[in-house]
């Protein structure tokens, strides 16, 4: 079997990509490991940049998403007892977007489905030949081969795309802490994001819904979930969301909850012969940014724009930049989210010195307008050639 653009993994980038191939008229296969079900509820990101949306809406994926998504125009950056709030729209001119990528995830996979178009689940693929080129896969216990032009390896971080690049670089960061998060059947305590820094460590209030909110808590990256029955996980939040003049956080049942280690991490180049890396099988940022969709979004728009560019004109020129224009956004992305991550957390080993340097320089951020417009224009996400 033969097709243009095999793609492997179908999260969100290799949907995307997918999709946006179809538009131009390419035709693609997607390969993903996991069933259908898992991959559309698999709990993850939330926080959409306006390149994003724009993204979505403008290749047709928008419809539910301008529906149901809700426009945000600043967060909150709560410590020592009070509130600050960063006024992205009014700082940047941009607003950002709550769609959780389960709900991006489903809709994606629907019009690919009502396009005609070939996505396999359960389809697991066990090698990429990125010179002939071509993918083998298992599914349904049969090993076969798919022939094509070129292979997408969207297949996140511990996928089979990025093993298959000789002579990586890697660059990394560990952090000694991890995210407990927790879905919650109960009204958000909160109109926007409230990200907050605490002696007992981070915590953020999100939310999916005016009838669901998303919580997460800094904890230790060996964490087991046993030790947190829901009446501690709650008295955490609300210990360390806590703000004077009688804020509360109201609770109700958790409906899921995972812990999700935390790392810096991008590897380079993104191509190799004709296997091109996307999402989070090139990088990964700690979420404290709302980066990782994001970035993954826009490496496969660049990338849909290269393979529509060679298609068309036979220029392999935007193929052959594609590695560097991707990695130039991805290192941004990767400084905000460490820079924001070290910003509200509290590390273990921090000494007396670095506690103070933190205080001030979080005091910086809610005082003065040249560092607030800083932080809104990366959060709301640069624009995507920039
Ligand atoms: P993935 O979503 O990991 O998809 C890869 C797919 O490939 C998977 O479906 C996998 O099953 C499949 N696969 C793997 N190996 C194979 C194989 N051998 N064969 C076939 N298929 C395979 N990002 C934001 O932008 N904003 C946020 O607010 C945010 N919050 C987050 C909160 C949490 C708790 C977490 C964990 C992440 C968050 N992120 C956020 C990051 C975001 O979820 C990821 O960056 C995003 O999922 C990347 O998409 P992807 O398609 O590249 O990879
Ligand atoms: C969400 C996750 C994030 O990492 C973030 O920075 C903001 C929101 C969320 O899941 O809603």
């Amino acid at each position: 079997m033969r097709t243009q653009v095999a793609i492997v993994g179908g999260g969100p980038a290799g949907l995307l990509l997918s999709h946006l191939l179809h538009r131009e008229g390419i035709a693609s296969v997607v390969l993903e490991g996991r069933d259908r079900a898992y991959v559309e509820h698999r709990q993850r990101a939330g926080m959409l940049e306006q390149g994003t949306t724009d993204v979505l809406r403008e290749s047709g994926a928008g419809e539910r998403l301008d529906r149901e998504g809700l426009v945000h125009h600043g967060l909150e950056l709560r410590f020592g007892g009070a509130g600050h709030r960063i006024p992205i729209t009014d700082l940047t001119g941009r607003t950002v977007t709550v769609y959780a990528q389960t709900e991006i995830v489903k809709d994606l996979v629907a019009l690919r489905l009502a396009d005609g178009g070939d996505v396999r689940f359960e389809a697991e693929v066990l090698e990429i030949d990125a010179s002939t080129p071509g993918v083998t896969y298992r599914q349904g216990g049969r090993t076969r081969t798919l022939e094509c032009d070129y292979v997408a390896g969207c297949d996140g971080f511990h996928g089979v795309a990025r093993p298959a690049v000789p002579g990586l670089r890697t660059f990394s960061r560990e952090y000694p802490f991890a995210w407990l998060g927790i879905l919650a059947d109960v009204p958000p305590s909160t109109d926007e994001l409230i990200y907050a820094h605490h002696d007992r460590g981070f915590a953020l209030h999100s939310l999916r819904s005016p009838k669901v909110s998303r919580l997460y808590l800094q904890v230790s990256p060996d964490e087991d979930l046993a030790s947190w029955p829901d009446s501690r996980i709650w008295d955490e939040l609300a210990a360390r969301l806590a703000a004077d003049g009688g804020w509360e956080l109201r609770q109700g049942p958790v409906t899921d909850r995972s812990i999700t280690p935390m790392r810096s991490f991008v590897a380079e180049p993104m191509r190799h012969d004709r296997l091109f890396l996307a999402g989070d099988a090139a990088h990964i940022v700690p979420p404290t940014g709302a980066k990782g969709l994001n970035l993954a979004v826009s490496d496969v728009t660049v990338l849909a724009r290269a393979l529509t560019e060679r298609y068309a004109s036979g220029s392999e020129a935007l193929l052959d930049s594609y590695s560097a224009t991707c990695l130039r956004r991805a290192w941004r992305a990767e400084h905000f989210s460490y820079w924001m991550t070290t910003l509200l957390h509290v590390d273990p080993s921090a000494d007396g010195f670095a506690r103070r340097l933190q205080r001030s320089h979080l005091d910086y951020v809610a005082s003065s307008q040249a560092a607030a417009t800083s932080l809104a224009e990366n959060y709301a996400g640069l624009p995507l050639d920039g």
